[in-house]
């Protein structure tokens, strides 16, 4: 996990997970946020920037993460990253409420990669 430290102050994250998982073979990025009051001012390309030289640094050579449909601005966040869509995914998550009801939370998502750049020659 990667954190964004403005003065002391934690202000974005980027999870990488390695852990294999059926139907995944390359790893995960995920929870990539940056608190509201501080987005617009490159903390979360710095976060991106980081995440990935860390994981071609490791030997990955692809990774991918998924975005909501309606997340029209993590998209375009993604695509002027040099991320791409690859495809798409329905997927669900679901939480217990405080009354101890299970709602179940389905999710339309875009698969985004980005392959490892070739080596300076
Ligand atoms: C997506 C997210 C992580 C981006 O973080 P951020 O710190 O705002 O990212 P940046 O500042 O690097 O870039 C965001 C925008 O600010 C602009 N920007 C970048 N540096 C800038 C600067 N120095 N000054 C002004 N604007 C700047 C970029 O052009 C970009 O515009 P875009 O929306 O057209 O892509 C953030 O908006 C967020 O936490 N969103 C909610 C959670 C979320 O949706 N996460 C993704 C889930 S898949």
């Amino acid at each position: 996990m990667l954190v964004a430290d403005r003065n002391g102050f934690p202000v974005g994250q980027a999870w990488m997970d390695f852990r294999p998982e059926p139907g995944r073979v390359v790893p995960k990025v995920w929870a990539v946020r940056v608190l509201p009051e501080c987005r617009g001012s490159g903390i979360g390309s710095r976060l991106m920037r980081e995440l990935e030289r860390c994981a071609w640094r490791k030997g990955c050579v692809e990774l991918q993460l998924f975005v909501e449909k309606s997340n029209a601005q993590a998209r375009r966040f993604y695509e002027r990253l040099g991320w791409r869509i690859i495809g798409e995914r329905s997927d669900s998550y679901s939480y217990v409420t405080p009354a101890g009801v299970r709602e179940r939370v389905p999710q339309e998502l875009w698969v985004f990669a980005k392959f490892r750049p070739p080596a300076p020659a």
